[in-house]
């Protein structure tokens, strides 16, 4: 960087230096504790704000987000692999269903709740993985976490946080799930399985498609690295386990299944899965649920979007385990077409970033509060009073498309 800071340092966000015991160089040389928790962004630029937003859709998040985002975290959350096509993909792939609305059916309201591996939610939306949040709000996954609990729905911790799962975990009162990258060392993999197990995590979820770093363009023209250089809060603790969080097992296969049911004891739900091979695999390897997914478009660029594989996965998995799917939903007709189609639920990576950096805990609070809504409204127009009831009845293919245009 142009200061000849050490770009860590640089990255090392004051509320993330603090959360993990360590003085951020930045926060010591520039500020005090308590004018960086008055500010509405830490010493090194990362937004720091705690406040009520107004949301009309979740779709304004990502252009108000980025007048607040240090460059760095705005490039790092918004961008996706090589000519972003997939990322882009992922939102056109929704507009290949069209809503067969049933207005005259005498339904007078719609319930959202709905029921995801035993655990109750508010909507079927929960929070996605999502690693380096440090880049997104001084104070790491702590709004994302708390928001996401407070609207009565489950988030997903993920190992590459700035925090451990331990500070995770008591963060917040409600359902959490830990998505493992697996360590190199499996030495360091089962302590992971173990520790979340014992800080209460409901189901672990294993992220199949970083198995090598990809070409994120928009980081590495800004700061020459695909991925931005935080702190990692899950450092081993066994006497005799080395490794890093960051240092993956970049061979994983289907065994890796098994040996993370037996360590941790907690169903394993398999994320990165977009084939309906993949998916009679997964289910042949015990997955309690399966989560179509391509990273919002950050890994393997020219991969389908989930919800154009969606409903050939549904036809294998019959309804066996839960369908999770993410990528590119803002609307609740998406998590409308969504559930039409087979999924369970969805869930939500960079709308809720961009509302924990406009307005933390509140805002990401907002944010899901917005779209259980507007999935209300959605239902209600459709005419649908359950979750249960939203059957592939109620979409078709758009006019003059196969599913791939
Ligand atoms: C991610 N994603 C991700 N996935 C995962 O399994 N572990 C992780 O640590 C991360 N980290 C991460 C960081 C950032 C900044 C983003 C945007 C995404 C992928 C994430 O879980 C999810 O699959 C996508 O974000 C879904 O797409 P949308 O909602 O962002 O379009």
């Amino acid at each position: 960087m142009a200061t000849g800071l050490n770009r860590r340092n640089l990255l090392l966000t004051a509320g993330v230096a603090a959360a993990i015991g360590e003085p951020g160089p930045l926060l010591a040389q520039n500020a005090t504790a308590e004018s960086i928790a008055k500010a509405p962004t830490d010493a090194s630029g990362v937004p720091n704000s705690e406040k009520k937003i107004n949301i009309v859709t979740l779709r304004d998040l990502e252009v108000d987000a980025q007048k607040v985002m240090a460059p760095f975290g705005f490039a790092y959350v918004s961008g996706g692999a090589g000519d972003e096509w997939t990322m882009r993909e992922n939102q056109a792939a929704f507009n290949r269903w069209v809503i067969n609305a049933d207005f005259m059916n005498g339904t007078g309201s719609a319930d959202t709740t709905t029921t995801l591996l035993g655990t109750k939610l508010s909507y079927p939306v929960i929070a996605a993985p999502i690693g380096n949040q440090g880049s997104v709000h001084a104070q790491a996954d702590l709004p994302n976490v708390k928001g996401t609990n407070a609207a009565g729905t489950l988030y997903c911790v993920s190992s590459v946080s700035q925090l451990s799962v331990e500070e995770i975990a008591s963060a917040a009162e409600g359902p959490k799930w830990f998505q493992l990258y697996i360590p190199r060392d499996p030495g360091f993999a089962r302590e992971m399985l173990q520790r979340a197990k014992a800080a209460g995590y409901k189901a672990i979820v294993v992220t199949a498609d970083v198995n090598v770093t990809s070409n994120r363009e928009r980081s590495m023209r800004l700061h020459g690295a695909a991925l931005p250089n935080l702190k990692m809060g899950n450092a081993p603790k066994t006497p005799g386990v080395t490794g890093s969080a960051m240092d993956m097992k970049g061979n994983m296969d289907w065994k890796d299944i098994e040996f993370c049911r037996k360590e941790s004891g907690l169903p394993v739900v398999i994320k990165s899965i977009l084939s309906p091979t993949n998916a009679q695999q997964a289910l042949n390897a015990g997955c309690s649920g399966i989560w179509l997914s391509n990273h919002g478009g950050r890994q393997l660029d020219n991969m389908a979007a989930p919800m154009t594989t969606l409903p050939a996965v549904a036809s294998v998995v019959k309804g066996k385990v839960p369908i999770i799917i993410d990528g590119g939903i803002y609307r609740g007709q998406d998590v409308f077409r969504a559930i039409a189609l087979g999924a369970t639920a969805v869930a939500l990576g960079r709308p809720l970033l961009y509302a924990s950096a406009l307005g933390g805990a509140q805002g990401v609070q907002a944010a899901h509060t917005h779209l259980k809504n507007e999935l209300t409204m959605v239902m209600r127009l459709a005419g649908t009073s359950a979750i249960k009831n939203i059957t592939r009845d109620f979409v078709a293919r758009a006019e003059g498309s196969n599913g791939h245009v």
